[in-house]
């Protein structure tokens, strides 16, 4: 196993390049299941998490090809509609094969993905949508088994206990896009990785509206067709490198990133002091100069997203004063605090929601453990600006969802490097 050696200190200065998004790379991924026609897509991250989702395709007889950092992908010879449990176990994202396998095949057996580091995780709303499209659904020995005559439009509302899901969204959009006439999905999640899915459909002559809205109009196609097709760019990226930016001091342009994608983070970054200047596809991150604490909720687009919530945890352990931080998602969310506690963050914990951070002038460098892709970002935010040394174990979880990241902070500058964990069981 490795681990990330971070030498805090350095205010980070100069360009990086963003990547495209892994939450809209995935499914696109598994939407071209819904045609026999080959697909080309571009500006795939090459992410632990996007080889995985390659592999569920790749053993349901597709043929995926890489040429350069193109991907191409021919769905016509599928073998089987059943994905294996020790497929789905490795990233719950492979759940997207769901709805476009029903779609194209009347016919699929998914197992169950279970819980995995924030919470319990469950898939009711995606039942809930492909029955309604008129689906049989069945659960047994921990698979999802659906079967159809036919799948028919319907008005569908989507909103669980926690707000819209943009995994049942996007799975119920691409039976959907395949069902006969015309699906409405109300409380629908309008994250940017909707829109790119809905977007990536109607490039294959699929007919969508509404998306980036909460009703979401799909009237479904009798096939759908090949084209080439560009990634949005990685807004939780984006967000990681401004905050990266902010934390250090630092003065970070930020390239071929979608601002308005990361709206609510500019406003309260704003309300924090940063002065940042923004362009067509550009961001340029000022160091901030003085800096106020906050009180902030993640929540469904356009609030603050989830995603960022670990790394703003981060930012506010050494911002003077006290600040709050909502978790309104998932409910276990907050795996990082015991660990930048360690670092000698001052973290109180009101429920399992809610965290209320008491700013510190230093942090300190000691080993700490990632749990999950952001949870391990918080830590890399934290070790750039902690006294000596820090050492991240378990930065499997990083490489599932951020390209090259030790890459990209060394060329701004960051003292990070990867090495062999020697500890690692
Ligand atoms: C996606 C993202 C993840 C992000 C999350 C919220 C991917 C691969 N992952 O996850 O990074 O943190 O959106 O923006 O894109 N829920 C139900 N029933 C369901 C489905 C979801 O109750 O059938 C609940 C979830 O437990 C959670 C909330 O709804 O509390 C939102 O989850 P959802 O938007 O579905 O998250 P994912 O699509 O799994």
């Amino acid at each position: 196993m490795e681990k990330f050696v971070i030498k805090g200190g350095i205010a980070l200065k100069g360009t990086v390049e963003i990547s495209g998004a892994k939450n809209a790379a995935l499914p696109i991924i598994t939407a071209c299941l819904l045609t026999e026609e080959t697909v080309v897509l571009k500006e795939i991250p090459k992410v632990s998490d996007v080889f995985t989702i390659l592999k569920v395709l790749e053993t349901l007889g597709c043929k995926c090809h890489w040429k350069d950092s193109e991907l191409s992908i021919n769905a016509s010879n599928i073998t089987t509609t059943e994905a294996p449990y020790k497929l789905i176990k490795k990233m719950r994202a492979s759940y997207y094969v769901l709805g476009p396998l029903l779609a194209r095949f009347k016919e699929t057996k998914v197992a169950l993905p279970g819980g995995c580091a924030l919470g319990s995780r469950p898939v009711d709303l995606h039942i809930k949508g492909l029955e309604a499209l008129g689906a049989k659904v069945e659960i047994k020995h921990g698979y999802v088994s659906c079967k159809a005559k036919k799948l028919e439009g319907k008005s569908i509302i989507l909103k669980g206990l926690h707000g819209p899901s943009v995994g049942a969204t996007i799975n119920v959009m691409m039976a959907a896009s395949l069902s006969k006439g015309m699906t409405i999905i109300e409380e629908a999640a309008m994250e940017p990785e909707v829109v790119d899915v809905a977007n990536f459909i109607n490039h294959c002559g699929g007919k969508i509206k509404g998306m980036g809205t909460p009703i979401i109009e799909i009237e479904g196609q009798k096939k759908l067709k090949g084209t080439k097709y560009s990634i949005t760019p990685d807004r939780i990226e984006t967000g990681t490198f401004i905050i990266a930016s902010v934390i250090t001091k630092g003065n970070v342009t930020i390239k071929k990133c979608e601002p308005e994608h990361n709206r609510t983070l500019l406003l309260l970054l704003k309300e924090y002091g940063v002065e940042i200047q923004e362009g067509k596809n550009f961001l340029r991150v000022s160091p901030p100069k003085t800096v106020k604490p906050l009180s902030i909720q993640a929540g469904p687009y356009p609030s603050l997203p989830t995603d960022l919530q670990p790394p703003m945890v981060s930012l506010l352990c050494i911002t003077p004063g006290n600040s709050t931080v909502v978790e309104t998602i998932f409910e276990n969310r907050f795996m990082h605090v015991p660990e930048l506690i360690r670092l000698g963050a001052d973290i109180k914990m009101v429920d399992r929601y809610t965290a209320i951070i008491k700013g510190v002038n230093q942090l300190s460098g000691a080993p700490v453990m990632a749990s999950d892709i952001r949870a391990s970002a918080a830590l890399i935010l934290a070790g750039l600006v902690s006294k000596g040394e820090t050492h991240i174990s378990r930065i499997y979880h990083t490489d599932r969802g951020y390209v090259n990241i030790e890459k990209k902070l060394s060329k701004l500058g960051a003292r990070i490097k990867r090495v062999t964990d020697p500890t690692a069981p």
